[in-house]
């Protein structure tokens, strides 16, 4: 018994001795952020959200799609179906065929799907130096850690260290595997205009299209938590009963 702990205990030295801490160009994790949709009773906070939706909108929109959104969605982070239609019909999409077999193209109405930049993924990547701009619809629960990845990955842009050269089209940004993206910064300072006031600083932008990317990851997310703190308040319920009940029913045995 002895020798094979002895065993095991050398196994797992070696495995850990084997393991490099921290080898040169090695992703660091992102830095733990606080979200609001954190834990058992988070909710998305939505000035965050609707700010978000305004920053994919006005920047990321241009080369990312968003194919599991429809306009419809939008009602759910707090816009009203006014609001909504006129979101819609900034855009205009190809319908049809109408009485003369034409294909034509119409205002977006709510029950489309959010418009996509590009018409296919050859387009997308011969416009942006043969690098796939990926739908951000899931890209949170696609990555680890996917809130504090993307919200390192937008402020994690730096010049490149000394020894390292970019390629041509290539920027630098820490929290990228292998660090060398070939997105070019995507938030500059004050790049939207928020209708409510807010700054506009690069870590706000980052922080609220993370809140708006994280819900349309999981718009059923708040949903899913009342049920689930509702299902738990039950069982204690019922929990509670079923001791009461055993008590009485066993009462005369004791
Ligand atoms: C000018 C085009 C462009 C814009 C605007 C843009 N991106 Fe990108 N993005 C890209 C390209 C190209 C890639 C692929 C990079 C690569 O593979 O090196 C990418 C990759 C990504 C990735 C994937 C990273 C990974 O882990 O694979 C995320 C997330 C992302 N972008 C988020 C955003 C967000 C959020 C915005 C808006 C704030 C945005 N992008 C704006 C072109 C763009």
């Amino acid at each position: 018994m002895r020798r094979v702990l002895a065993a095991i205990v050398a196994a797992i030295g070696l495995a850990s001795a084997a393991a490099p801490a921290w080898a040169a160009g090695e992703t660091p994790k992102p830095p733990a952020q606080r979200w609001s949709f954190d834990g058992l009773f988070g909710t998305f906070d939505r000035g965050s959200l609707q700010r978000g939706f305004q920053v994919y909108k006005e920047v990321c929109a241009a080369c990312h799609a968003l194919n599991q959104i429809y306009y419809r969605h939008l009602t759910q982070i707090g816009f009203t179906e006014d609001q909504v239609k006129q979101i819609a019909a900034e855009y205009e999409v190809t319908d049809g065929p109408n009485d003369q077999g034409e294909m034509f193209t119409r205002p977006a109405r709510p029950s489309d799907r959010a418009r996509r930049p590009f018409a296919n993924e050859p387009a997308a990547r011969a416009a942006n130096n043969g690098a796939y701009p990926v739908d951000l619809s899931l890209v949170v629960k696609a990555r680890f850690n996917g809130p504090d990845y993307l919200y390192a990955l937008m402020t994690g842009y730096t010049d490149p260290p000394a020894n390292v050269t970019l390629p041509d089209g290539m920027n630098y940004n820490t929290y990228f595997p292998g660090q060398q993206i070939a997105m070019a910064p995507p938030l500059q300072p004050d790049g939207v205009t928020y209708a409510d006031g807010t700054r506009a600083t690069v870590g706000q932008m980052a922080r609220d299209v993370t809140m708006f990317l994280s819900w349309t990851s999981e718009p059923e997310m708040e949903t899913r938590k009342r049920m689930g703190v509702k299902v738990i308040l039950f069982l204690l319920v019922l929990t509670g009963m079923l001791y009461a009940v055993k008590r009485k029913v066993w009462a005369a045995v004791h």
